[in-house]
């Protein structure tokens, strides 16, 4: 084998196995898995769904003591444009396209994922107040972070954003 050949070989060889690590690492250490549910909708009849009705998006708690949120993205904004959810608590996310693909990202958390016309996403976290915390107070001792849309959907693109006031329990 020809010596510049063997160094490319262990370069890319190496480059493979750091990228791998990094995904152990980001998993194990910073709780960043890719989101797996997969379950489809019609997004264009959203609002016609027992879940994504207008009256039916927003926080709601379950019996067992976890959180739901349900929120529709459609350009160029999110549905609810703020919630409230408490830290410390199982918390599920469920969001759904009403038209493209958008991006669903909550500073200061492990939520992101994509938000794929015609499926459910489903974001299953607990916030930690701590690390919010890092990202902005509010003079009542909560927090809130901004949730932005992170995948190019069209020119209103970063006008699409909300906010998650989290609330220590
Ligand atoms: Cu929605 Cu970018």
């Amino acid at each position: 084998m020809h010596p510049a050949e063997r160094r490319w070989f262990w370069i890319s060889t190496s480059l493979v196995a750091v990228m791998g690590v990094l995904i152990v690492y980001t998993a194990a250490a910073m709780r960043i898995h890719p989101p797996s549910n997969v379950e489809t909708i019609d997004s264009t009849r959203l609002h016609l769904t027992p879940e994504f009705a207008e009256d039916r998006l927003g926080v709601e708690s379950r019996a067992d003591g976890s959180v739901v949120v349900r929120l529709v993205m459609a350009r160029y904004s999110v549905h609810p444009q703020e919630i409230m959810v408490p830290a410390g608590k199982p918390l599920v996310i469920r969001a759904a396209s009403a038209d493209v693909l958008h991006g669903l990202h909550v500073a200061g958390t492990n939520i992101g994922t994509q938000v794929v016309p015609g499926y459910v996403s489903e974001v299953h976290t607990t916030i930690s107040f701590e690390s919010v915390a890092k990202v902005g107070a509010n003079s009542d001792g909560s927090v809130t972070v901004p949730l932005y849309c992170n995948e190019y959907c069209g020119p209103g693109h970063q006008s699409m954003w909300g906010r998650v006031k989290v609330v220590r329990q």
